[in-house]
């Protein structure tokens, strides 16, 4: 079988974008084992097409860390676009700050330092359009009998994706469909 990391360097990584790639070397050396929560390359491109095919032009961006996804969406809008991107660590956006700069695309982001459900509140009855939410399967263990998961942090939030994952599956206010990559992507069309 092939490994994740070949996979990655011959079907993936050839295609990241430099300042993608220079973001996601030195977020895996500051933050080590936490560097998994950036957004796998596969991932950032299957993003990437997405937004460029959807023809996005405004974005929200909700849980940023150092950037990655936030880069992905950055690079792929056009111009004229703006992405609100919220997170209450700013340490780890402005760790990632240079390489959204050195990309040229700072000036599309408008990151507001705060925890996204408060700040949302207000917002949430004019949102629309599609939301995609990250982490799904949460490293495949939604699939798993409990007793195969092995890892106290993966078993520890299991119950939670669980949860999650029912409440927009039966949610009439949406469209959705779980996508098996990186980490599982859910996908939702707003229908109201
Ligand atoms: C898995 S990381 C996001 C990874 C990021 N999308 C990337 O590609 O690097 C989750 C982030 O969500 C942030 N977060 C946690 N709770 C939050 C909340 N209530 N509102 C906004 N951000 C939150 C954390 O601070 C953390 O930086």
């Amino acid at each position: 079988m092939l490994s994740k990391s070949i996979f990655y360097e011959t079907s993936a990584y050839p295609k990241e974008h430099q300042q993608l790639k220079e973001l996601r070397e030195a977020t895996i050396e500051k933050y080590q084992v936490w560097s998994a929560m950036s957004l796998p390359v596969d991932e950032a491109q299957f993003l990437s097409l997405l937004v460029k095919i959807m023809n996005a032009k405004k974005t929200m961006e909700i849980g940023v860390f150092t950037g990655y996804s936030l880069l992905t969406t950055a690079l792929a809008l056009p111009e004229d676009a703006r992405i609100l991107a919220i997170d209450p660590d700013k340490e780890a956006y402005e760790f990632g700050l240079p390489y959204l700069k050195k990309a040229g695309v700072e000036h599309k982001i408008n990151f507001v330092p705060s925890d996204a459900i408060s700040y949302l509140n207000g917002l949430v009855n004019s949102v629309g359009g599609t939301i995609g939410y990250d982490n799904t399967l949460w490293y495949g263990s939604v699939a798993q009998a409990e007793e195969e998961v092995t890892d106290e942090h993966i078993r520890s939030y299991r119950n939670f994706v669980f949860e999650f994952n029912d409440f927009v599956a039966a949610d009439p206010r949406v469209e959705s469909s779980i996508i098996s990559i990186g980490d599982g992507i859910t996908l939702c069309r707003r229908l109201y």
